[in-house]
């Protein structure tokens, strides 16, 4: 994983478990697996952990982009659903939620922001509800139609304010 100004910091990033559904049904085939890594990791709860990189300001949201990887795979190959350096496009109240699929860069699923919480230098949003988006339908093969409820997701960043996260050297690119 790149060094990044939030390297020191493992509690920043968000923990999301996908859809408990669809890890029960991986991991139930033979040959299903759920591998991870670049920086990913899986909390004592089971979620995945993508650690937050960089934060850039827009006029509109704050764009956090997070590292790491998750990849689920069965059917021979012929599943294979990745989730791989997210984003989370944080406006008031509501966000986006963005993985890299090939170059690019989607939005699968649209996040539910409660009333943040301050945690000492750290400002929190627990157990997001996450509703997937059409480009997040194409993800999961077009099984769960947009607008179906994901896993909740609880995000973690630098306290000051959403829009006054520090950041990062590498802004302007990607
Ligand atoms: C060889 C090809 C495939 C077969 C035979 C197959 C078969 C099945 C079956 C039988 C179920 C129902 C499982 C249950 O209710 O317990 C299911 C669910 C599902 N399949 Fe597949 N599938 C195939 C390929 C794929 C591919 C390529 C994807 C793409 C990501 C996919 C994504 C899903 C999803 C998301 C569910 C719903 C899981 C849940 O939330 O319960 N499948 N599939």
């Amino acid at each position: 994983m790149e060094p990044s100004p939030f390297s020191e910091r493992a509690d920043l990033g968000f923990a999301w478990s996908v859809k408990d559904s669809f890890l029960q049904y991986v991991r139930g085939m033979r040959d299903g697996n759920v591998a991870w890594g670049a920086g990913a990791a899986v909390t004592s709860e089971g979620e995945f952990h993508f650690p937050l990189l960089a934060a850039r300001r827009f006029a509109d949201a704050t764009m956090l982009s997070f590292g790491g990887n998750v990849q689920f795979t069965a059917h021979h190959g012929l599943l294979s659903v990745s989730i791989g350096e997210p984003r989370i496009a944080l406006r008031d109240g509501e966000a986006d939620l963005l993985i890299h699929t090939g170059d690019a860069v989607k939005r699968i699923a649209v996040i539910d922001l409660p009333p943040r919480i301050q945690d000492g230098d750290v400002t929190m949003w627990l157990r997001c509800g996450v509703t997937l988006v059409d480009h997040g339908a194409e993800l999961f093969g077009g099984t769960y139609p947009a607008g179906e409820s994901l896993a909740p997701l609880t995000l973690r960043v630098p306290s000051g304010g959403a829009a006054e996260i520090p950041s990062a050297p590498r802004l302007g690119q990607n």
